[in-house]
């Protein structure tokens, strides 16, 4: 998909949320034949957060909403709309997104959960700003969450250490002429599905006794074919975007790329000819939050002053499915 909006629209807020808990990569050492080294190495990641059994998606999406909602300075019943990016919603239904705007009182909003995986975020951001930016609604949130610890196979160390748990937020609304997204560039890959996905659990193979013993309810990755694809596809398209604008690496203020592995983000980075410091990391604290991991990278951004109005930035995704992305924005705020 190639879009620009028809009127402007961006991010006015941001907010997260991360549980307390933090498991180290010697924590994990302990549990399963792994070590600090290799997982630094091959992948950026020191530590993670996960959350304590039974922690459902919306209890840390509906703090990091209300954070972005306080940030913006709105109260939850001036939305319009809570579009909800996860791929582990606090049930199969209802929505998740219907559980939030319960939670932080959005009286006056519909809702609904999107699943696009680690691409979540950037396919719900731009369905809610062509919503806002056509007029349906004035105002929309994102949210992108995951709680992974849920999915993730401890007997497989391969894709185990990978991930975390976490929410990030941010409220979409229209901005002055010139600022917001100002192109986007999305797609998806259905034969890629096999290399990345949950193999049991919906309609073409319900839960059942087997399908819990032979652990199908669990992360399964193609490590290697997923690594190929995400290098080729998120470097290409991030620079496609650059390029169909007419902006260089030195123009771009902040690059906020998915948080899968250092070394993707870095091939990416060095694709945009980019100065690393302009590269927002924070896999090393949180590892892979899928959803969440875009958005939360951006409020830390926010929070630590390295955005500004007018800046450029870029945020570019890739996941399962296979579905990727880039949006370039012109910060509004
Ligand atoms: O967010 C969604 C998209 N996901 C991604 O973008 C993830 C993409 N993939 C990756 O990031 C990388 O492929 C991994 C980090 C998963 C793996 O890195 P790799 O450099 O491709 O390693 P590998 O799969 O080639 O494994 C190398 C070795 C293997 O041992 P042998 O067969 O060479 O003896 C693995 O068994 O590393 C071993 N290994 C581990 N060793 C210690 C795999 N996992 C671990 C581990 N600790 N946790």
């Amino acid at each position: 998909m190639n879009r620009r909006l028809a009127a402007p629209v961006g991010i006015t807020g941001t907010g997260e949320c991360f549980p307390s808990r933090v498991v180290t990569n010697d924590d994990l050492s302990k549990i399963m034949e792994t070590n600090d080294e290799w997982i630094r190495t091959r992948t950026g990641i020191r530590e993670r957060r996960w959350a304590e059994p039974g922690t459902g998606a919306s209890q840390l999406g509906a703090p990091a909403l209300q954070m972005a909602l306080d940030n913006r300075g709105i109260k939850a019943s001036e939305l319009d709309l809570i579009v909800v990016a996860t791929v582990t919603p606090d049930t199969m239904f209802p929505a998740t997104s219907c559980r939030i705007q319960d939670m932080v009182g959005a009286t006056n909003a519909f809702g609904f959960d999107l699943n696009a995986a680690c691409s979540g975020f950037l396919f719900a951001l731009n369905a809610a700003a062509g919503m806002v930016a056509g007029g349906a609604i004035n105002r929309a949130a994102v949210v992108g969450v995951d709680i992974m610890s849920t999915i993730i196979n401890l007997e497989d160390r391969s894709t185990s250490v990978l991930f975390g748990d976490g929410a990030g937020a941010v409220i979409v609304e229209r901005v002055e002429e010139g600022l917001g997204i100002l192109d986007s560039e999305l797609k998806v890959d259905g034969t890629g599905a096999c290399f990345l996905h949950m193999p049991a659990g919906g309609s073409l193979k319900p839960a059942s006794a087997e399908t819990v013993a032979a652990r199908e309810h669990y992360i399964h990755q193609s490590g290697s074919e997923v690594f190929k694809k995400a290098v080729r596809e998120m470097a290409d398209n991030s620079r496609l975007l650059m390029d169909r604008n007419g902006f260089t690496g030195d123009q771009l203020k902040l690059f906020v790329p998915h948080q899968a592995n250092i070394r993707i983000m870095d091939a990416a980075a060095k694709r945009l000819e980019l100065d690393p410091s302009r590269m927002m990391v924070n896999i090393d604290r949180y590892a892979n939050t899928t959803a969440a991991t875009i958005p939360t990278a951006l409020h830390q951004a926010v929070q630590e002053n390295r955005v500004e109005k007018g800046d450029l930035v870029a945020l570019a995704a890739f996941g399962a499915g296979f579905t990727w992305g880039a949006t370039l924005l012109r910060w509004a705020y």
